[in-house]
C-alpha cells in the first residue's frame, strides 16, 4: 500500500512529480492523482486544492480509491502566534476548524456527532516527520536562500487552525486567536484544509502527519508575502522534507 503525499499547491507538487519513478497519472473526481515510486516508496501524489470541501474530496479519494495507508500533508500557512515567523515550519499536532460554529446547539468549534473540536495527527508519523524536517534543514544549503534573504527557520510543534478564508488582516488574525483561545485552543498558524483532511483520516482510521511552512503572518501584508513565498521556498522545503520522510519509513 502506498503513502499519499498531499500538497496544498501545484508549485509544491511539481517538484515531486519530476522525481517520480514509473509515473502514472490517473484522473478521478476531476483531479489528477500521480502514482509511482519516490525515494524507494510507493506513493500517490495529489493536490488538496484550496478550502476544506475540496481537501476532503481529495483525501477521501486517496483513501477509498487508492487505498493509501498513510497521508503526509505539506503546505503553507499564515503565522498566528507571535513567535511563528515567515520561513518557519510548523509540525502539526492536530487541527481545529476556526470557522465551525453550531452554537448554541453545540459548543463553538465542536464538530457535531464527534464530540470533539480537534482531530489529532498520528504520534508515530509525527516522530518520523520531525526527524525528516531536521534532516532536511540540516542539509538545506540553499533551500532557504531567497530574495527576502536567507531564512533561519525555527521548527514549531502545535495546533493548526483551518477555515474557508484567507486571513489577510491583523484584526481578523487577533479576533480568530481570541475566539479560539477562549475555547482553550492556542493555534500556531492558520490555513484552509488541514482540519478537513484530519477529519477524513479520522473517519477512515488512516494515520496523518502534516507540516506547514509559514508563508505570511496572516496580517495586512499576507496577500503580498504569500505568492512570493510559495514560488520561492515552499516547494523546495516540501521536496526535501518529503524525501527525508519517505527515507525514514520502513523499506518496501
Ligand atoms: N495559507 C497561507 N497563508 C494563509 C492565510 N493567511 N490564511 C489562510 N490560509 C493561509
Amino acid at each position: 500500500m502506498a503513502t499519499a503525499i498531499l500538497s496544498a499547491l501545484a508549485e509544491e507538487q511539481a517538484g515531486l512529480i519530476e522525481q517520480l519513478d514509473s509515473p502514472e497519472r490517473v484522473r478521478h473526481a476531476g483531479r489528477d492523482f500521480w502514482l509511482g515510486r519516490l525515494h524507494g516508496q510507493p506513493v500517490v501524489l495529489a493536490l488538496s486544492r484550496i478550502g476544506k470541501v475540496a481537501a476532503a474530496t481529495t483525501a477521501t479519494a486517496l483513501i477509498e480509491r487508492f487505498a493509501v495507508e498513510r497521508v503526509l500533508f505539506t503546505g503553507v500557512a499564515g503565522g498566528l502566534a507571535s513567535e511563528v515567523r515567515v520561513g518557519d515550519l510548523v509540525l502539526a499536532t492536530g487541527f481545529v476548524q476556526h470557522d465551525l460554529d453550531v452554537s448554541p446547539l453545540y459548543p463553538r468549534f465542536q464538530v457535531p456527532f464527534y464530540g470533539r473540536d480537534r482531530f489529532e495527527c498520528d504520534e508515530a508519523l509525527k516522530t518520523i516527520l520531525l526527524r525528516a524536517i531536521n534532516v532536511a534543514l540540516a542539509g538545506s544549503k540553499g533551500i532557504f536562500d531567497s530574495e527576502i534573504g536567507v531564512l533561519k527557520p525555527t521548527v514549531h510543534t502545535g495546533l493548526l487552525a483551518s477555515g474557508d478564508r484567507f486571513v489577510s488582516s491583523a484584526i481578523e488574525s487577533f479576533a480568530l486567536q481570541a475566539a479560539l483561545r477562549s475555547a482553550g485552543h492556542e493555534p500556531l498558524a492558520v490555513e484552509m484544509e488541514g482540519a478537513a483532511v484530519a477529519q477524513v483520516c479520522f473517519d477512515f482510521g488512516v494515520p496523518l502527519a502534516a507540516v506547514r511552512t509559514i508563508s505570511d503572518r496572516a496580517d495586512d501584508n499576507a496577500h503580498v508575502d504569500f505568492p512570493r513565498f510559495v514560488l520561492d521556498i515552499a516547494s523546495r522545503v516540501a521536496r526535501e522534507v518529503v524525501k527525508a520522510f519517505l527515507e525514514g519509513l520502513p523499506a518496501r
